[in-house]
């Protein structure tokens, strides 16, 4: 069976521990892309997840990784082989997926850009696992269980760790952070929908480094 190697292991363990908090980002006005992304990285954000949600995330990702060479963009959302394919000639520096299927997990061990499988079961981390992943995305998290199933899985799987998503607020991320095996949380209030039609950059930093702020006094 094909393993994970220690490079990618680091690889994703580095976007993990960059920011305890990684927005989810989907783009409806392609022009969005690199005001919004660089609003949540004067916030404080230096890790971005672009979303295949919409027909514009592989060229955001593009246009993002040009505008802001410093950040980690990488892709989420992705579901096949032929989209982690595309992502990385885009230039996504880490790929996401909200479930897993044999397949992806195969394409991660040896692709470019390192994988973070999303997983809500013993059993999916369990297929994970076989390959070597240790960091895994937790999703839906508050519908899954959220952090008392996070911690319950610490029991047999003490060795990996988690990145929460779905159904996640500023105010709740605290709860996730404090837990051993979280190493960051993911969600999309870092980006309001309103703020983001009104193109209120201003207020996406703010929410950005008021969201950091609370995870860092607590996590
Ligand atoms: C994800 O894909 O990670 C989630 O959809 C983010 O969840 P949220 O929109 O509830 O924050």
């Amino acid at each position: 069976m094909p393993q994970l190697s220690n490079d990618h292991k680091l690889e994703i363990e580095k976007v993990l521990t960059r920011s305890p908090l990684i927005p989810v980002i989907t783009i409806d006005r392609l022009a969005d892309a690199v005001p919004l992304c660089t609003a949540l990285y004067e916030g404080g954000l230096g890790v971005l997840e672009i979303t295949l949600r919409t027909e514009f995330g592989v060229a955001a990702i593009r246009e993002v990784r040009e505008a802001l060479p410093d950040a980690l963009v990488g892709a989420g959302s992705v579901t096949s082989i032929a989209q982690y394919r595309e992502v990385e000639l885009a230039g996504a520096q880490f790929v996401i997926t909200p479930g897993v299927t044999e397949a992806v997990l195969e394409f991660g061990v040896t692709s470019e850009a390192p994988l973070l499988p999303g997983i809500s079961t013993a059993s999916e981390l369990m297929m994970g696992h076989i390959h070597g992943y240790r960091h895994f995305k937790f999703f839906p998290a508050e519908v899954s269980g959220g952090v008392a199933a996070l911690k319950a899985l610490a029991g047999p799987f003490p060795d990996v760790q988690f990145c929460p998503t779905g159904g996640i607020q500023q105010h709740t991320a605290v709860d996730y952070l404090t837990l051993r095996n979280v190493a960051a949380v993911g969600g999309s209030w870092l980006t309001p929908s309103e703020k983001v039609a009104a193109k209120d950059w201003a207020a996406i930093t703010e929410i950005a480094r008021a969201s950091l702020l609370d995870a860092r006094q607590q996590g």
